[in-house]
Order: C-alpha cells, then structure tokens, then sequence
C-alpha cells in the first residue's frame, strides 16, 4: 500500500508558493505493537497552517522541513495493533495532510459520528468550532444585549462565534470580504448586519450599526480592521486577539494597532485565545455546539476541495478570501 503526502520543501518568506511544497509517494510500513493506520477521509486546511510553517512559534513548534504538513485530519481507522483502537473507529487528530497515517494513539479522538458527520469534526465540532466558543464564552463573556463585532465572519470560527453570540441574546455584526458571504450572515446565521470590508467604509457601517460602542471585539483580522474596533468601543468593552490573518504573510512587518489607548477610554480589556489551553473541557463544548446545530440555531457552511494535488491551492484560498466556509481538502 502507498501513502501520498504533503510535504514542507521549505519555509515560505510571505505569501507561499508552490516550491514550499512536495508531494511525495511511499510505501506504507507495517505496524508495530500499540499502533494504527488510518485512512484519512478528511483533511483540514486552517490559517494556523502558514505559522506552522515558520521556524517555531510561541505555542507551538514549527513543521519540520520534509516532515508532513500539519493538519488535524479525520478518517478511519484500517488496522489495530492498539487494543484503544478497533477497525472501523473513526478518529481525529493531528494526522497530516495525507492519505494514509500511522499512529500510536497518543493525541486522538475517537469520534462520535452521531454528534455530526466527519468533516464537522474538523469544523464547528474541531478546533474552529473550540475557539470560537471557549474564545467568545470564556474571554468576551458576552451579555445579553451586548453589541458583538466579529471580523473574519464568514469563515468557520467568525460564523460559530456571531451565531453563539446571537444564542446568548446579543446584537451581532459581521465582516466579511463579498456580498455573497455578508448576505449568508444575514440570511442564514442571523447576524443582526453584516458589512463588506472591501467595499464599505467599515469606520462609518460600525458607528451606524452600533451607535453606543461595541461591547466584544472578536478579532480575527488583525490590522487596519482592528484598529477601527478600537475606535468603537463600548464602556467597559472586551477585544479579543484570535487570530491576525492580514498580517501572517507579513515578515517583520506586522502592522501592529495604533488606536489602542482607546482601551484605556473604554476601561476595556484586550485578550488572546488559544484554544488548546482548553482541551479538557471540549467534550462538553462539542456536545453543546450539536446541540444547537440539531436545534437549527447553528448553521455550518463548507468548502470542499477535492485531491491531495490541490493541497497548495486550497491553503492559498484562506489568503485571497476565495474559501467560503470551512475549507476542507479531500485526499
Ligand atoms: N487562537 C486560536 O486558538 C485560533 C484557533 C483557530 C483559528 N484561529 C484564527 O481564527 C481566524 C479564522 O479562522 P477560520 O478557520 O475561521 O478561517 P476562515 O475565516 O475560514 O478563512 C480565512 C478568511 O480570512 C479572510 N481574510 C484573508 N485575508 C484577509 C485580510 N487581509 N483581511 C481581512 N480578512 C482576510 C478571508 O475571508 P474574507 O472574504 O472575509 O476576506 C478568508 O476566507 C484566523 O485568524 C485563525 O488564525 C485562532
């Protein structure tokens, strides 16, 4: 049997290219004692990826040049030496963009497929799904009635936090990059406004839409975007660093907020997340977050790619705004 994967050719120096990457092809060894292969089914591409991609980060190391790329990926388990582990489990975990994975164990989640199919695993029940919740509900805290401001809202964690949020009894707003990603937000998340960053002026849609402030940032952008929140903060408002995705191809250049003494006007409070400090308690989340889906309170949208060749391209979609959901490579 053969497995294909992706490979780190080397680190990228801002937007990646092609020549980071190598697919390779090799022969799949046979297990040893305590171990499982897996036939990955699913494979999920998230922005996290590029900061892997450097020499290390601060929560994390980075991908070793040659090594598989990172990726939690979900798929079935084939053979067991592991007596955890039976033929037929479906697993998840940090398997790596590839077709076949093998496996001590350590680090894996059986699934439980009746809480949602596979890819939503990797999605709104995975890591995504984690962050936007342990991120909203631990560190924003959100009231009912606040005035939620979610940047990023399309994609799987802006999407899950607008509509938690809504849950909870606030006022949502939502940015996002084309008309056809702000008109979901409206129509199927029930986002109270959602404002097109690349053709509005987001400064004035946030003072029309939220007069008296905003009182959570949910910040997945990063940059310009940021700052502006800053401008409309709410008394006693909560800013919450997720992610940055405009500034993760910038090297040494990342353009950091000007505005932020309006945390101090605001008496406000300016917080990262990372949401593996909460991995004990995601079984519970996981559980809850089906719940809604199955109540018709969340809705999830996907993005499917098809073929390990495609790997470069789809990862590049997360950087151009051309994924509309949870992007999602399939072997
Ligand atoms: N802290 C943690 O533990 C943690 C864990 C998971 C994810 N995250 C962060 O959560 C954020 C969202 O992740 P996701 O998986 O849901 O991704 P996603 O939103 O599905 O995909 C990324 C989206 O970002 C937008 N984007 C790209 N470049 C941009 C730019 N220059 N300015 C504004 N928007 C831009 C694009 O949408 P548009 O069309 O709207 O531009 C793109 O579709 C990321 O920042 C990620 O790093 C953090």
């Amino acid at each position: 049997m053969t497995n294909r994967r992706v490979a780190l050719a080397s680190r990228p120096s801002g937007m990646i290219e092609d020549n980071n990457f190598q697919l390779i092809n090799e022969e799949i060894r046979e297990l040893d004692q305590g171990e499982i292969l897996i036939q990955i089914e699913a494979i999920s591409l998230d922005p996290a990826i590029r900061g892997w991609m450097n020499e290390g980060t601060t929560y994390i190391k980075g991908i070793e040049i040659g090594a598989v790329m990172r990726s939690f990926s979900a798929g079935k388990v084939i053979r067991s030496r592991n007596e955890n582990f039976k033929e037929g489990d479906y697993v998840e975990g940090l398997l790596g963009a590839q077709t076949h994975a093998i496996s001590d164990g350590k680090g894996l989640k059986v699934l439980d497929m009746s809480s949602g199919k596979l890819s939503y695993h990797l999605g709104v029940l995975g890591m995504p799904g984690m962050t936007a919740y342990f991120g909203l509900l631990r560190k924003g805290k959100p009231l009912k009635g606040d005035v939620v401001y979610v940047s990023g809202a399309s994609g799987v964690v802006g999407s899950t936090v607008g509509q938690i949020a809504k849950i909870k009894g606030c006022t949502v707003i939502g940015s996002a990059g084309s008309d056809e990603k702000c008109k979901f937000l409206i129509e199927n998340c029930g986002f109270d406004y959602a404002i097109n960053y690349k053709k509005e002026e987001l400064n004035k849609k946030l003072k029309e839409y939220a007069p008296d402030g905003i009182h959570i940032y949910y910040d997945n952008v990063g940059g310009e975007t940021l700052d502006i929140a800053l401008l409309n903060l709410a008394k006693g408002a909560r800013v919450i660093i997720c992610g940055a995705i405009s500034q993760y191809n910038n090297m040494g250049n990342i353009q950091g907020p000007k505005n932020y003494m309006k945390i101090v006007t605001a008496r406000g409070l300016m917080t990262g997340i990372i949401v593996f400090d909460y991995v004990e308690e995601w079984p519970n989340a996981v559980k809850e977050i089906a719940g809604w889906i199955s109540d018709g309170k969340i809705k999830v949208k996907e993005h499917m790619v098809h073929g390990l060749d495609n790997y470069v391209a789809a990862l590049k979609m997360l950087f151009t705004g051309e994924n509309f959901g949870k992007l999602i490579l399939i072997p």
